[in-house]
Formats: C-alpha cells, structure tokens, sequence
C-alpha cells in the first residue's frame, strides 16, 4: 500500500511523538549510530535512505512545494528496522546498525 506523502509525514511525526512520551522506554529502543547524515544535494542524496536515530524510522528526500527538497520521515513496516547498509527496513533479527 502506498500512501500519500503527506499523510507518510504525520504518521512519522505522529511516531516519533508517540516513542519521545515513552521517555523511560527510550534506552531499550534500537537505535541507529554514526550513520551518514541525511542531505537532499546531489542526484545520489535523492536516491539513497537515509537513517534516523529511531531505527523504527527511516528519512528520504523529497521535493517540497517550494522547489527545493525536504527529508520525510517515514516509518518501518511493524517488526522491521532500517538499516543504512542494506537500504531498507530488514526483519529486527537480522538488523544491525548502520
Ligand atoms: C534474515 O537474513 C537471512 C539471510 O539473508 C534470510 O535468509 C532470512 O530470511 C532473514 N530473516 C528474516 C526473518 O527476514
């Protein structure tokens, strides 16, 4: 299923907002570490997935009403993790960092 942009960009806040209230549970969260920083410049940039420090999240560009490019967060599929190496959410058990 593919869902609109803008409704991919509230259900990733929506997300995030939802583990930033979980404050105790923040610890035990798989997160990702030391990955690229997400930049929207050349051709490559728009292609690549980029990582967030939730792992249960992943960021690509996109372009923005402006013209320019924005990142858009976007969320794994339940019981997947992203992974920057592999480009794409993998199953928890096979994920690692970066
Ligand atoms: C984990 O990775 C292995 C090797 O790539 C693959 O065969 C297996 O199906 C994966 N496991 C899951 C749960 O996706």
């Amino acid at each position: 299923m593919r869902l609109p942009p803008l409704l991919v960009v509230l259900l990733g806040y929506a997300l995030a907002g939802d583990g930033s209230i979980r404050v105790p549970r923040w610890t035990v969260r798989p997160i990702n570490v030391n990955c690229p920083q997400p930049v929207c410049t050349t051709a490559k940039d728009l292609n690549t997935l980029w990582a967030t420090p939730d792992a249960t999240q992943f960021i690509r560009c996109r372009p923005a009403p402006t013209g320019f490019w924005m990142i858009e967060l976007n969320p794994c599929a339940p019981g997947t993790l992203f992974q920057f190496s592999k480009q794409a959410c993998v199953a928890t058990r096979n994920w690692s960092s970066c």
